[in-house]
């Protein structure tokens, strides 16, 4: 199903903008908050580092390297999922919230990450998966095993005797199918992703509770947010109508923002967020501007901050436009001019590699185009996401076959294709480029055998440039991608206006060259970032004689809109 397809490759979840709302202001309304000053840095853990020679990353590993982290410049940590998990989706399908996935570590360790954080001045976030559980979790075993198990409304069920429910799509199952035939109680279930990760009903309070007191346990363990997986799915018609004709087209439509998903909100932000100072964004931000302002706009009470996925999709093995890309961007920034917060970012541990995505991997522009897109996320409003490894340049690993995935929603694919004949080369092609395993592969630390990641095999194969491109290796070079993502952070944290300032486009037409300026109390800054290979113009209007260069990442620079390839630079505008 071609569907399906282009779901796994972009990751997950898409969501695509029904409104479009301007709004202009002369003025930029400053309402700080710690976390629109954050630079947060997303570590994989089972990729990151592993301190016991299982193959696996693991808490240990990650204390290993805080002092790492720190010389980054980053502010705060989101750790991917670390609770108790059979793994069927690397710890998205949680069987105990409130213990360590025995890969990982204990509860010491976490105690031990989450102290040497603070003492660093690094703030943690924690993934909190509740659209769905493992099928392995406690309340699903109960619920399974009776009709009239007090668990059993903590999902959602359809009785067969009711005949078959209608049809709802499944992102991860190999027959797409979301309902899961169980005969224990003649019943089926419902999962939107895997079949062993069955959605959590919302609707019923007991659950509800259940979730926020989960939180409140991490909370009071001292962890200063939240990133809710998958959570504008959370809400259900539990009617589950059938379906209109052509749903196929847009399935975000109805499985995004169902009823009460906002009430859910408020109350969690009632019994948890109100409570404790920390920052909350959900994955996915709706159907609309207005979806997305009705999640984050502080009068409203729900979370701190949205995280979009229009411009994560943009990037297609076949290149994209970046005139549609400065429109993506500008249109939500300009939504977000004068209330609500953006997450900015590019890459996730969903998406294959930002450098080959959105940059040019080959030896000659690699690290001039990683430097180029730490440029952009460092400078843009919002608070910029960054994944680890693209500090690095970290490219893609060059997938030629299903044996060298582990991803499981990528083998049923593949699985599906190969039962229902369709085309596995296109297929393979596709996962070459955008498969999320590109993103998954062991953080590089050094050129030793496996990356340095490990002692031993690791559980997904180390990207073979890994002789060549590893932090040790540019911890010696001043000039490396890694050095100058410390600068460019440094920069941001140097200058308000990077954060807070107002943010215009220039030069929108221009097809390889993005301009645009930030502006805060009478400080204007200037960017200018080439996203081509090869030399191209700014065409800004500005006057660049007396600008000061702030940074650039060829060290040196024109003072004119001429752009070396990939170059980026941002300049302090005279008054
Ligand atoms: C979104 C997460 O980012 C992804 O990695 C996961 O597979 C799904 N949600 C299901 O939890």
């Amino acid at each position: 199903m071609k569907l399906r397809s282009a779901l796994l490759l972009t990751a997950l979840v898409m969501t695509s903008l029904l409104s479009c709302k301007s709004n202009k202001s002369s003025e930029t309304k400053v309402d700080k908050k710690w976390w629109k000053e954050a630079i947060v840095y997303q570590i994989y853990p089972r990729s990151f580092k592993d301190s016991d020679g299982d193959g696996i990353g693991d808490l240990k590993g990650i204390i290993s390297k805080l002092d790492y982290i720190k010389s980054l410049g980053v502010n705060v940590v989101w750790l991917n999922p670390i609770y108790s998990s059979p793994n069927d989706d690397n710890g998205y399908d949680v069987s105990d919230y409130r213990n360590i996935m025995k890969d990982f570590g204990t509860m010491q360790d976490f105690d031990a990450l989450l102290k040497g954080m603070h003492d660093r001045g690094i703030k943690l976030v924690m993934d909190v998966v509740v659209n769905h559980s493992s099928d392995e979790h406690e309340w699903f075993k109960s619920a399974r095993a009776s009709r009239t198990s007090p668990y059993r409304d903590y999902y959602h069920w359809w009785n067969a005797e009711r005949g078959h429910p209608n049809y709802r799509y499944s992102l991860f199952d190999i027959n797409h199918d979301a309902w899961k035939y169980d005969s224990v109680t003649n019943a089926y279930y419902l999962h939107y992703f895997s079949g062993k990760q069955p959605d959590l009903n919302w609707e019923n309070p007991k659950l509800r509770k259940e979730v926020y007191d989960i939180m409140k346990f991490w909370a009071q363990k001292g962890v200063d947010g939240f990133r809710l997986d998958a959570f504008q799915f959370a809400a259900k018609d539990t009617t589950f109508p059938k379906w209109p004709e052509g749903w196929e087209k847009d399935f975000i439509k109805y499985y995004a923002m169902g009823p009460h998903l906002h009430d859910y909100l408020k109350e969690m932000n009632k019994e948890v967020f109100s409570k404790y100072d920390v920052m909350s964004v959900a994955e996915g931000a709706g159907n609309s501007f207005q979806d997305a302002h009705d999640l984050v706009d502080a009068d409203r009470k729900e979370l701190g901050m949205a995280y979009a996925f229009e411009a994560v999709d943009i990037a297609k093995p076949e290149g994209y436009s970046l005139v549609h890309f400065k429109e993506v961007f500008t249109k939500w920034d300009s939504a977000f001019a004068d209330k609500g917060w953006l997450s900015i970012f590019l890459a996730n541990h969903d998406q294959a590699r930002l450098v080959s995505r959105y940059g040019d991997d080959s030896p000659l522009y690699r690290e001039v185009s990683s430097k180029m897109l730490s440029t952009f996320l460092m400078t843009m409003r919002g608070t910029p996401y960054y994944y680890n490894g693209d500090e690095l340049g970290m490219s893609n690993f060059g997938f030629d076959s299903i044996g060298q995935i582990n991803d499981m929603p990528t083998r049923n694919e593949y699985q599906h294709l190969k039962e229902t004949g369709g085309d596995l080369n296109a297929f393979m092609d596709r996962v070459k480029f955008g498969c999320r395993d590109n993103g998954r592969t062991p953080f590089q630390w050094d050129s030793t055998l496996f990356a340095g990641f490990s002692s031993n095999t690791p559980w997904l194969a180390a990207n073979r440039n890994y002789t060549t491109v590893n932090a040790a290796q540019q911890e010696k070079d001043p000039n490396s991608v890694l050095n100058y993502f410390r600068k460019i952070v440094q920069l941001r944290k140097d200058n308000p206006v990077l954060v807070y300032g107002k943010y215009a486009l220039l030069d929108k037409d221009n097809k390889g060259v993005y301009s645009f300026t930030r502006e805060l109390n009478g400080k204007k800054l200037l960017i200018m970032l080439n996203f081509g290979k090869i030399n191209d113009v700014a065409h800004t209007g500005l006057d660049l004689k007396d600008a000061t260069l702030l940074i650039s990442n060829y060290g040196d620079a024109s003072h004119s809109g001429d752009l070396r390839p990939f170059e980026a630079v941002v300049y302090e505008l005279k008054e």
